[in-house]
């Protein structure tokens, strides 16, 4: 019999610390198969699972997802309804599988404007996974770059006013402080699937020196597979930093 030669693990040549995906293309993976929007929603919910599992795998320490923008509250009620209903059944479902996987779950937005049961899940799995330490999954949720920036400048002048800190203490390490990522490294590599080319108001400050990959899959075909297919191009990027 022949023997099936075994495929080599993936493992990244070039350091990769935090990865960021626009999942979008749910609604049009849907319409093509005839099927309604929340259908994609559902599948795209059970990729985000399957890929911050290929992160642990892959050693990618941080993730970011834009799971509910600023913008996404112009959608229909029913829509919007799912998308909360399903996010807490989610969460609810993968509590033990976020453990044994030893996946942190964090947010960045502002939830408080999310209906108060899903407050509530959110709340919970954030501190059921605060020691987990191979992954942290951060969930955009209400979440808007510009709302981020002004909320951290609001936040630095208060400080400045009650004189927490000095004028001349103000620089980009000190700003990214107020930001909701302080403390996470800046993203290395961003992905928007679907074939859209544009960031929609996702982690302005924190790609500034990011690599974009833009693929045309929609977001439920989204794999591990798909996923080192762009880790492949990533790698051979020349990140410069401005340098020559
Ligand atoms: C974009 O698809 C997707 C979103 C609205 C955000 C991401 C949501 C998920 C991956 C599923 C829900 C997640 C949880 C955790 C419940 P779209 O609707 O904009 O697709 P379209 O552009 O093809 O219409």
């Amino acid at each position: 019999m022949a023997r099936r030669r075994k495929r080599k693990k993936f493992e990244l040549s070039v350091p990769l610390n935090h990865l960021a995906l626009i999942m979008d293309g749910n609604g049009r993976w849907a319409k093509r198969r005839l099927l309604p929007r929340n259908e994609g929603h559902r599948r795209g919910a059970r990729v985000i699972f399957d890929i911050a599992e290929a992160c642990v795998d892959l050693n990618i320490p941080v993730v970011s997802l834009y799971a509910f923008s600023t913008e996404n509250w112009s959608r229909p009620q029913e829509e919007l309804d799912f998308l909360f209903s399903h996010l807490e059944e989610e969460f609810r479902n993968r509590r033990d599988e976020l453990i044994e996987n030893d996946i942190k779950i964090i947010v960045m937005g502002d939830i408080t404007r999310l209906p108060q049961s899903t407050q509530d899940v959110v709340n919970e799995i954030i501190e059921l996974t605060k020691n987990n330490k191979s992954l942290i999954v951060n969930f955009g949720l209400n979440y808007g770059a510009r709302d981020e920036i002004t909320r951290a400048a609001s936040m630095l002048a208060s400080d400045y006013k009650e004189g927490k800190l000095e004028k001349e203490a103000i620089n980009n390490k000190t700003f990214a402080k107020y930001l909701y990522t302080a403390g996470l490294p800046e993203v290395d590599l961003l992905i928007r699937t679907s074939g859209e080319e544009r960031l929609s108001n996702f982690m302005l400050w924190q790609v500034a020196y990011a690599e974009f990959i833009f693929t045309k899959t929609y977001w439920p075909d989204f794999n591990k597979k798909r996923l080192i297919k762009c880790l492949k191009q990533f790698e051979k990027r020349n990140r410069r930093y401005g340098g020559l």
